[in-house]
């Protein structure tokens, strides 16, 4: 029997998961006053936090800037004016409204077992540290590698907070000339997008033809394999199938709609929503990975075996980098 072909079994087809963090934009435009005010705790005030903090000044906000010796930021606060001052890091937590973690990376652990309950109480902590080998050690970036990146490593060193990173890929020495000011625009064409929010939670997508669906129900069981995960195989259940698709859509216009629109294109594929299984949900599954996935029907158990055998196999040979280096 031709297990491509086999209808019961729909086999495996490419999918795609989407997910990341989201990304927000805190800076106001520099050179106006807050309309309302928000004190910020800026904890580190080297060269990135006196940066950012001072923007923050700028724009009519109080910063509370710590160092673990205040008394060496008396000329940063006295250039900032009346909104900045000076205190430890458990002053400045104190103070923020929003407070701003900018400290190298092993400083974020130290912190987050100090102060991690303050923290967790805030309504916003910004994280703009970065994990650095030459900084922080390479056994550091490593573990953080490990845990899926710093924006998951973070959440971890400060249980409970409510935690958006951002500025990290900006340097201390542009932040002031990219900031926002009055009259000027975030993106090169008014009305186009400037910024993509992602859902924390992802969500696996397969796709498949349209014959190979009409035994595919929820709750039938799924298997799948990224390529980012040689050897692996993830287990699911269907959740839904997304009955419509992009051939399906027209645009309001004063014309009919035509049929050689969908004649002239190959036919769309159908989305089918994966339910990841309890015990795979802790993988770091990445955004835009694809590989193979298998949707097990009702019927025909018996041939389920052959298609295990091959998504298996074709997992083991994602260990294969034939690149000739
Ligand atoms: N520099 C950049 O362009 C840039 C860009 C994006 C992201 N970042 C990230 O931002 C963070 C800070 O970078 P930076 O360049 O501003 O570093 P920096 O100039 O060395 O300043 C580090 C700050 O952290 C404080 N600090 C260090 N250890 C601490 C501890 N154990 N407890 C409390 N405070 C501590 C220091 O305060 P005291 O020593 O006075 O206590 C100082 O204010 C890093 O994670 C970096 O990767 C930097």
């Amino acid at each position: 029997m031709d297990v491509e072909k086999e209808s019961d079994m729909v086999d495996r087809r490419h999918f795609l998961k989407l997910a990341g963090v989201g990304v927000v934009a805190f800076v106001r435009p520099a050179g106006t006053v807050a309309q309302s005010p928000l004190k910020i705790g800026s904890v580190g005030a080297g060269r990135m936090g006196s940066a950012l903090g001072g923007l923050f000044v700028k724009a009519g906000h109080p910063v509370m800037f710590s160092s673990r010796h205040p008394e060496n930021l008396r000329d940063l606060v006295q250039r900032l004016g009346p909104l900045a001052q000076a205190g430890t890091v458990e002053q400045a937590i104190a103070f923020g409204d929003v407070v701003v973690m900018v400290v190298p990376y092993t400083a974020l652990e130290e912190i987050g077992r100090a102060h991690g309950p303050a923290l967790a109480a805030k309504p916003l902590v910004l994280d703009i540290c970065n994990p650095i080998a030459r900084r922080d050690g390479a056994e550091l970036v490593k573990r953080v590698e490990e845990q899926g990146g710093a924006g998951l490593a973070s959440a971890k060193l400060l249980p409970g907070s409510r935690i958006v990173r951002a500025f990290n890929a900006i340097s201390y020495l542009r932040v002031a000339s990219i900031a926002h000011r009055p009259g000027g625009f975030v993106g090169q064409v008014a009305a186009s997008h400037v910024m993509t929010l992602v859902e924390a939670d992802g969500q696996v997508v397969a796709f498949y033809n349209q014959n190979e669906l009409h035994q595919v129900q929820p709750g039938n069981e799924v298997e799948f394999a990224l390529k980012t995960l040689p050897g692996r195989i993830i287990k699911g259940k269907v959740d839904s199938v997304v009955w419509a698709q992009g051939q399906g859509q027209f645009l309001p216009s004063g014309n009919l709609p035509s049929s050689l629109a969908v004649q002239n294109q190959p036919p769309g594929k159908f989305a089918v929503k994966f339910d990841v299984a309890e015990r795979d949900r802790q993988l770091f599954l990445a955004a835009g990975a694809a590989g193979d996935a298998a949707i097990y029907t009702d019927g025909l158990h018996a041939i389920h075996i052959i298609r295990k055998v091959i998504l298996r196999v074709g997992s083991y040979l994602n260990y294969l980098i034939l690149k000739l280096h």
